[in-house]
């Protein structure tokens, strides 16, 4: 894998955690909204650092995994401002549907990308 997408992916794992733990804690709805607010600004970051790469390395599957990245972007841009005005509850089901998103784009998505570049 590439060495800072690899720690891009970290970040967002561990942020995950983060915001798992807040729930769990029971902190303030501000101290969630907080962490899914880096989360979202660190996915933007990383999907924008992917596409380059993948672009880069003229990736074939590009189309199909940028897509990938904008619908999960749009949940998360919803989300975010939803919670922001304090509409939505932040419940541990959305944290497993972010990270049941994560992981099988990770296991998935980007796992092909980690083939292309072993193969190439
Ligand atoms: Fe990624
Ligand atoms: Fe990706």
């Amino acid at each position: 894998m590439h060495p800072l997408l690899e720690k891009e992916h970290q970040q967002l794992f561990d942020l995950l955690d983060a915001i798992d733990k807040c729930v769990s804690n029971g902190d303030s709805a501000n101290q969630v909204y907080k962490y899914l607010r880096d989360f979202v600004a660190l996915a933007e970051e990383h999907f924008k650092n992917e596409e380059v790469i993948m672009k880069d390395y003229e990736y074939p599957e590009i189309i199909n995994h940028k897509k990938e990245h904008a619908v999960l972007l749009d949940q998360l841009f919803i989300f975010k401002s939803k919670l922001g005005q304090g509409h939505t509850p932040f419940g541990k089901d959305y944290i497993q549907l972010l990270r049941n998103w994560l992981e099988e784009h990770l296991f998935g998505a980007n796992n092909r990308l980690d083939y292309f570049f072993c193969i190439r």
